[in-house]
């Protein structure tokens, strides 16, 4: 069986940096891996990405959905495949945006996405989920000059701070699985203790 790592955080949180950064090392070490983001991965996610980020007249229930269906996608032709194999599948977002983003964000009934991400996934986890830590307001900053088109960079600061508890909430839960760090450390601090931290999971299996 391969590893599992997820990447999490709020806008211009740097996480799409460091997933970068954590394959180019495995691929340096001549380990198997796939490098995925969330919503997309899939010709069918990826289309569903544009409209989701940069569409009109969807509703948060539509919105959850769409999201459910890209991730069942995502986990079915490319996720298990990849684990089965026994490769290293790091995945930028996965269930846990969800919780933090329609959860936290849009208040939506966190039994019903619980139960949406299981139905989505069939139960699976990744092994190491690396929230990069960053106040919503210096995530803005780092974004200026974003997408205006982005749904949910268009949305207010209270939106983003309820994302971001939500997020220290999800990871104060699950201490083992989650590794928290402080997204305004130096990009070259933060992959190497990323970096530290799968080298241990790989020496314990
Ligand atoms: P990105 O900015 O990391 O590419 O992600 C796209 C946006 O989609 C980001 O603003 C967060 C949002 N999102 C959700 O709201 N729920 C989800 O389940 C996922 C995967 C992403």
């Amino acid at each position: 069986m391969g590893l599992f790592i997820v990447f999490e955080g709020v806008e211009g949180s740097g996480k799409s940096t460091q997933s970068r950064e954590l394959y180019r090392r495995l691929q340096k070490a001549e380990l198997e891996a796939v490098l995925i983001r969330e919503p997309g991965g899939t010709p069918t996610a990826e289309y569903v990405r544009d409209w989701l980020i940069g569409g009109h007249d969807i509703s948060p229930l539509t919105e959850l959905l769409l999201f459910s269906a890209t991730r069942a996608s995502l986990v079915e032709s490319v996720i298990r495949p990849a684990l089965s194999k026994g490769e290293i599948v790091v995945c930028d977002r996965y269930i846990y945006s969800t919780l933090a983003y329609q959860g936290y964000g849009r208040g939506m009934d966190m039994g019903a996405i619980d139960n949406l991400n299981g139905i989505a996934t069939g139960g699976l986890e990744p092994e190491l989920v690396v929230l990069l830590d960053l106040p919503p307001d210096i995530g803005f900053q780092r974004k200026r000059g974003g997408d205006p088109n982005d749904r949910f960079e268009r949305e207010d600061l209270a939106f983003h701070q309820r994302v971001h508890e939500g997020y220290n909430a999800l990871a104060a839960n699950d201490p083992k699985r989650w590794l928290v760090l402080d997204a305004s450390l130096p990009m070259e601090s933060l992959a190497s203790a990323i970096w530290d931290r799968v080298l241990e999971i790989q020496a314990e299996r």
